[in-house]
């Protein structure tokens, strides 16, 4: 028997929710895991399963689903661009009959939901750093549209369930976060250098390397969601989430390369379309309303995700991306 809660993880398996789906459980909460499997496998959470309160569950969020839980994060979303254009159609129907689904079942169950949201939704930003009061601005017919117009929907579902039903909503804007259990081969910043540097390969820079980002340790990034969902009724958010520390592409790919020791060198490809140049999280929202900022430095966060991938790496473990889709 537990006295905790039973929390709804969407997307439980991922990255992100694997790693909140862990916490919970150290909170003493049940924790229901749901997913498609479609970017991540049950080997992010085959830890947890031995726990009688964990409980993996296979469902694709564009479908209804009927469960009693007490509290729901929704994360379930491809989130890098080597997935989320893989189907794009396919990545705006999960946001948004998703969001429909689990508002839905959120409604009915009167419980509180978060949305877990993107910085995607600012676009390439004309204001840096970016406030929540931002709108955006995002290309509507683009590549990356299908992810960021999808999240930018969903966002608008979950302010008019707030709106017409009264809902208690959560949303958070996350922006870059790295860390254990991300998918090597996702095509994202932090992993394609480590993976690079590990296997003694040249780390691949987009661009001049001069277009800046900020880093945020995914055990930084839970806490905040969990904070998020533990604030009264009246919050809602959105409320942006990340580490406002700015790196150069250059930069990171400089400590990665002094980290891992790698006989790899920095090679030059051209930068692909609607790439951000900046992107850099205004988190005063969060310190105020969740008294949260981030507190791992780039440096430890990277040796904690390096080992991680070496030991996959070495245990010859690596997910490929065809596995993750078929599986
Ligand atoms: N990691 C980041 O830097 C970041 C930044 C901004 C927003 N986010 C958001 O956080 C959430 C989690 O991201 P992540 O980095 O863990 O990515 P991830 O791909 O590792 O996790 C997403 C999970 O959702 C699952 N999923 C996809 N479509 C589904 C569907 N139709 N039904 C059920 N499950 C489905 C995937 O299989 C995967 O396990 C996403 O919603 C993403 O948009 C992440």
């Amino acid at each position: 028997m537990s006295n905790g809660r039973r929390v709804l993880v969407t997307g439980g398996a991922g990255f992100l929710g694997s790693h909140l789906s862990e916490r919970l459980l150290d909170r003493g909460h049940d924790v229901l895991c749901l997913d498609n499997f479609f970017s991540s496998s049950r080997h992010n959470v085959a830890h947890l399963l031995t726990n009688p309160r964990m409980e993996l569950m296979r469902h694709d969020v564009t479908f209804p689903l009927f469960v009693e839980v007490d509290e729901i994060f929704n994360l379930a979303c491809p989130a890098s661009p080597v997935h989320y254009q893989f189907d794009p159609t396919q990545t705006t129907k999960t946001s948004v009959i998703g969001a429909i689904n689990m508002l839905g079942l959120a409604k009915r169950l009167r419980v509180k939901i978060l949305q877990a949201s993107t910085s995607e939704v600012y676009g390439d930003p004309n204001v840096h750093p970016q406030p929540e009061e931002y709108w955006g601005n995002v290309n509507p017919i683009g590549m990356r549209s299908c992810y960021d117009e999808g999240k930018r929907c969903a966002e608008t579902l979950f302010f008019d369930y707030r709106r017409q039903h009264n809902m208690p909503i959560k949303v958070v804007r996350i922006f870059n976060t790295y860390g254990p259990r991300m998918h090597p081969h996702d095509g994202r910043v932090v992993s394609n250098f480590i993976v690079q540097a590990l296997k003694d390969e040249n780390i691949t820079i987009y661009g001049d390397g001069s277009q800046t980002r900020s880093f945020c340790y995914v055990d930084d990034l839970v806490e905040a969601m969990l904070r998020m969902m533990d604030t009264p009724g009246d919050v809602t958010g959105p409320i942006n989430i990340g580490n406002p520390n700015e790196f150069t592409i250059r930069e990171l790919a400089e400590i990665v390369i002094e980290l891992t020791g790698t006989k790899g060198e920095i090679h030059f490809e051209p930068l692909p379309s609607d790439d951000p140049r900046q992107r850099q999280p205004d988190i005063a929202k969060a310190k105020e309303v969740l008294g949260w900022e981030p507190k791992t430095q780039l440096r430890d966060g990277l040796a904690k995700t390096i080992a991680y991938f070496d030991k996959l790496l070495s245990e010859n473990a690596m997910p490929t991306l065809a596995s993750s889709r078929l599986r």
